[in-house]
């Protein structure tokens, strides 16, 4: 049976989600601002972000397969799902689960940019520094790891361990 090792409670999740909630809300005041959920990871984090943001959103969601391994990503991505909201000259924040090579929010963010957002941004609940290709700079994150395998709070592998509450270190 592969191990659960606890990283972050449910409640150090609580803080660390209020705590970007406030410097978005406060940097984002008087904009109109779209945030981009990238699926299917990130579904938890958005819901819990929204619901701490002061300000009014938009939300919308974009999904893309990324072929190679269960643990990592090849670079080799094809979008599945687009956004359906229109992003032109609008602010745009793209919400992640977790960063690790920086591949897939590369694309992301090039692919958005063809749609003529005003700004886009980056927030990433986790930020994984060890295996990063892209030079991407993720502008909100709210916890930063050095390397490991993570599930729970949105984050799977093989499809398990989404639905839990807190953020597990998986040793196989
Ligand atoms: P990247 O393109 O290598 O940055 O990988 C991004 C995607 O890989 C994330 O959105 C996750 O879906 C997945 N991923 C990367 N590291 C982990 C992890 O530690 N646990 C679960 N999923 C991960
Ligand atoms: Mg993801």
């Amino acid at each position: 049976m592969p191990e659960l090792i606890p990283v972050l409670t449910k409640n150090d999740i609580d803080n660390l989600v209020a705590r970007v909630a406030r410097r978005i809300s406060s940097d984002y005041q008087n904009h109109d601002l779209i945030l981009i959920g990238v699926l299917k990871g990130a579904f938890v984090f958005l819901s819990d972000l929204v619901r701490h943001l002061d300000i009014p959103v938009k939300i919308d969601f974009i999904r893309v397969f990324s072929y190679g391994s269960d643990v990592c990503s090849s670079g080799d991505i094809q979008l599945t799902k687009d956004v359906e909201v229109d992003i032109k000259n609008k602010d745009v924040l793209i919400v992640e689960d977790i960063v690790d090579t920086g591949l897939t929010l590369k694309y992301l963010i090039d692919y958005l940019r063809s749609y003529r957002p005003k700004t886009i941004k980056v927030c990433a609940f986790i930020d994984k520094q060890e295996r990063r290709e892209a030079d991407i700079k993720i502008d909100y994150s709210c916890h930063g790891v050095a390397e490991g395998f993570l599930v729970g709070y949105g984050l799977d592998y093989d499809e398990d361990y989404r639905y839990l509450s807190g953020i597990y270190h998986l040793k196989p």
